[in-house]
């Protein structure tokens, strides 16, 4: 008897956890190959949720999250001013990924076409095939900061595309959608009726007066627009598996029928500790200062070694450097950086065929390994 699905016999590793098993086992490794905070949560959410513990708030909550923190979503976030319904069109989620996931689960119909950024973080394309639903891939380049351009993405649509991904700051380049651009997109999905699901994650990571204005905001757009956002990023919390969604009730009705036949809810202490959080936007400004402070050091350092070519990231904590001028794959590239000099990153064709010839910089590390990492990057290139 076979008891694996023909479905689950397809998912694979994505190349972040095949380089990380590289670098397992190597001493002296500096990584810069992760997309995570690297500090700790904040030592006032973590008392929240002790005295979540302490109160008894360790059982299963209404499937679509407390009330209280989704009101908390609705009013203290940066998602007010579009006055979201929290019993109706809000729902708490095991993180992004758990939002995604229950998303795709109640959208995709077989053979349906989701619009994806090429270069962009591998888990919407498996997670669309695995609903069932078509990835297409909208080609982005260097000359255009890897943003999506309007004209590239309306000659992709066909009568089968549902939806449109947008993910600003994004994950691989650090790149920031222009408020122009986003308008645009927005016409472009209220001409054809599309969905837009706007995956906010990286919002408080911004820098140089760069500004990410939800999508949801422009006419027309809240009723055909999901809001996707976590807590991983902005508060340092990846491992409390803390997210949500907002948008349309219809959409977050189903997720909820969803969530409560497949994992009943996110975690009882980490919504608690949510809704405290949300009291002190603070937290997210100290740690947006500190990769802001990261940023410079990379892109300096980048500047001085001869044959890397950085983006214009103005968002998350990645920088997407071009390093076709060596002649080798980003993946050789990446595979004989670890060998030779013991850094991690990742290769840029991971995230899509536009991803070649390009490797993802995570400044996710301490002050002191960045610059030594940077030491050890242009020594390579030296070699090379
Ligand atoms: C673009 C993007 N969206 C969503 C997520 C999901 O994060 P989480 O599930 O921890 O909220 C990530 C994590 O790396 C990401 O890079």
């Amino acid at each position: 008897m076979e008891w694996i699905n023909e479905k689950a016999k397809t998912l694979q590793q994505g190349a972040i956890r095949a380089m990380f098993d590289r670098a397992n086992g190597m001493t002296g490794v500096i990584s810069l190959g992760i997309g995570e905070p690297d500090m700790a949560t904040p030592a006032l959410v973590c008392d929240a949720a002790k005295e979540a513990l302490d109160k008894g708030i360790t059982h299963y909550t209404p499937n679509a999250g407390t009330l209280d923190f989704r009101k908390a979503i609705a009013q203290k976030s940066y998602l007010k001013e579009l006055h979201y319904d929290p019993a109706s069109e809000i729902i708490v989620t095991n993180g992004g990924m758990g939002a995604l996931s229950l998303l795709f689960l109640v959208l995709l119909n077989d053979g349906d076409e989701i619009l994806i950024q090429d270069p962009q973080w591998l888990n919407y394309v498996a997670q669309v095939a695995y609903c069932g639903g078509t990835a297409v891939r909208v080609p982005t380049d260097a000359a255009h900061n890897f943003e999506m351009q309007p004209e590239t993405i309306e000659a992709l649509i066909t009568p089968k595309t549902k939806a449109l991904m947008i993910n600003t700051p994004n994950n691989p380049t650090g790149s920031v959608m222009s408020a122009e651009t986003m308008e645009k997109i927005a016409q472009l999905a209220v001409k054809h009726d599309l969905l837009v699901i706007s995956d906010d994650v990286y919002n408080t990571l911004l820098y140089e007066g760069a500004q990410a204005p939800s999508i949801a905001g422009f006419p027309g757009m809240r009723e055909r627009t999901v809001i996707v956002n976590s807590f991983s990023k902005s508060y340092a919390m990846t491992g409390w598996r803390i997210g949500f969604v907002a948008g349309p009730a219809a959409i977050v009705d189903r997720m909820t029928k969803c969530q409560e036949n497949f994992n009943a809810c996110a975690n009882a202490p980490g919504q608690y500790a949510g809704a405290i959080a949300l009291d002190h936007p603070e937290l997210c400004e100290q740690l947006r200062q500190i990769f802001e402070r990261r940023r410079s050091i990379l892109l300096e350092g980048l500047a001085g070694i001869e044959g890397i070519k950085s983006n214009d990231p103005k968002g998350a904590f990645y920088v997407f450097a071009d390093i076709s001028s060596f002649g080798l794959s980003s993946e050789e590239f990446c595979n004989r950086l670890l060998d030779e000099q013991k850094v991690v990153c990742i290769p840029g064709s991971a995230f899509g065929a536009c991803g070649e010839g390009f490797i993802r910089i995570a400044y996710t590390c301490s002050d002191e390994d960045l610059h030594e990492a940077i030491a050890r990057i242009k020594a390579f290139c030296a070699a090379l």
